[in-house]
């Protein structure tokens, strides 16, 4: 007999059936509870509540597992590279040699932004943040590729992932480059994904490019860890703009803005502003963590914790050794890493964080990396955004071919009963 649920309420009892995934995880499916019961669940934060079934990433917040597909992390991000993750994440499967290069052929096809673009880049001042700056040009991205994806087409979904997946390292690279001062560029086909990438951004005008392997692999490998995470708040949010049927484009817009809040990915940026700011106060750790205790004090300490990991979460401990690395072979010596590394030493002994398992998160230490790499720290939720890229793209088009009906919560309504209009001389 197949394992169910049975609900008891005010004396009447509702069966539900119980949905089993491949790493054992349980759930009970209450698609018939309100047309049965009337009753509805209320799960503030999503904390309990699975929006989907989903076969791309799976990660064990308990035993701080994280895979891709199937595979590790920890052998993704020392043997793969970026566009095959991207393949791996979109398409199911690790590429063939053939499937890579045609991959790669493709978007490098497509590569171009139509040079009306840069009006819209420049119509916003320096000051803008980077993160809104790439969210418009993503949303204006559809004014110029003005063909809706349709979705029962495999090579009409293949060619939409293929073109953004092209243009949007030019976005990033241009949000950096209009922020620096330095002319809109396009990249080099000859260069790998990645290489193109750190080109794009960092190519002075009056000077020889230098491609520097240790940087590049850092960047690669930065990007991979960031390239998924099951239903985040961007994922989610990606997720549920594209359930209205509304475009990918639009979708990964409207993810980029969920993943700006210090939160999510803001908090890359938010790290090492923290970091900075506990260096410049005498290295004193103890002042902030008292701070970060306070429940009468707004401030929570950035790049600790984390809603799914009650352990170490992989990706942050993959990064502490990159950056005593990365840091190492570049002969760069950060002194905001100590106070990094002083601050989780004296958080995981502290009661309060022990208590509640919170654990330094992937953008504990990923700003550090950037920060060496020479990105500026207002780009950091930028790179974490390119690094997102495939996951989202993977999320929106496993939805769509799912065909996932709207996403459309319910409420319990608190708000006033019914009553009488008031015209304004009788208020
Ligand atoms: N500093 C101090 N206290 C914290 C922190 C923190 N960073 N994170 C959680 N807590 C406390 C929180 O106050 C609460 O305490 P209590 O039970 O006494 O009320 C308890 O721990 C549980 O926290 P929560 O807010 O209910 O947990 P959540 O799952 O809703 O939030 C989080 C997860 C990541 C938003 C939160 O841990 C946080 O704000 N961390 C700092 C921001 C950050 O680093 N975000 C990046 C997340 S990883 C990258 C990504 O995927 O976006």
């Amino acid at each position: 007999m197949s394992d169910k649920a049975i609900l008891e309420f005010r004396g009447s009892k509702y069966e539900f059936p119980v949905v089993e995934g491949t790493e054992n995880e349980v759930g009970i499916n209450i698609k018939t509870l309100r047309g049965g019961s009337g009753l509805i669940t209320l799960d503030p934060g999503y904390k309990n509540t699975g929006s989907c079934e989903s076969g791309i990433t799976f990660l064990d917040g308990e035993k701080g597992i994280l895979r891709y597909r199937g595979y590790a992390i920890e052998e993704l991000a020392e043997k793969a590279d970026f566009l095959e993750i991207a393949f791996l994440l979109i398409f199911g499967e690790l590429p063939s040699r053939e499937e890579l290069h045609k991959f790669h052929e493709d978007i490098k096809h497509e590569s171009h932004v139509d040079e009306e673009m840069k009006k819209i880049i420049n119509g916003f001042p320096k000051s803008a943040h980077p993160m809104g700056v790439l969210s418009s040009l993503t949303s204006a991205l559809i004014a110029f590729n003005p063909t809706s994806v349709n979705v029962a087409s495999d090579e009409a979904m293949y060619n939409a992932i293929v073109r953004i997946m092209a243009k949007f390292p030019v976005l990033v690279a241009w949000t950096m480059r209009k922020k620096m001062g330095l002319p809109l560029e396009y990249g080099d086909d000859n260069l790998g994904y990645v290489e193109n990438l750190h080109k794009m951004m960092f190519k002075r005008p009056n000077k020889e490019y230098q491609l520097n392997k240790v940087v590049i692999e850092a960047l690669d490998q930065l990007l991979i860890l960031h390239a998924d995470h099951e239903q985040n708040c961007s994922t989610s949010t990606v997720r549920i703009v594209g359930s209205s049927h509304a475009g990918l484009f639009a979708s990964l817009s409207a993810g980029i803005s969920a993943l700006w809040g210090p939160l999510h990915g803001g908090a890359n940026q938010a790290v090492l502003e923290m970091l900075e700011a506990i260096a410049a106060d005498d290295g004193d750790t103890e002042k902030y963590m008292a701070k970060a205790k306070d429940k009468n004090d707004a401030f929570r300490l950035m790049g600790f914790g984390h809603r799914v990991y009650k352990n170490f979460d992989p990706r942050a401990r993959i990064l502490k050794q990159a950056a005593d690395e990365v840091l190492g072979d570049l002969g760069i010596e950060d002194p905001i890493l100590d106070v990094a590394k002083g601050l989780e030493r004296v958080a995981l002994e502290d009661q309060y964080f022990v208590d509640r398992k919170l654990y330094p998160n992937v953008d504990f230490y990923s700003g550090i990396i950037y920060r060496a790499l020479g990105i500026p720290v207002e780009m950091f939720t930028v790179m974490f955004a390119m690094g997102r890229l495939p996951g989202w793209i993977a999320h929106w088009r496993e939805m769509r071919l799912r065909m996932e009906p709207i996403g459309r919560p319910r409420q319990i309504y608190i708000g006033e009963n019914s009553r009488s209009f008031k015209t304004l001389d009788q208020r």
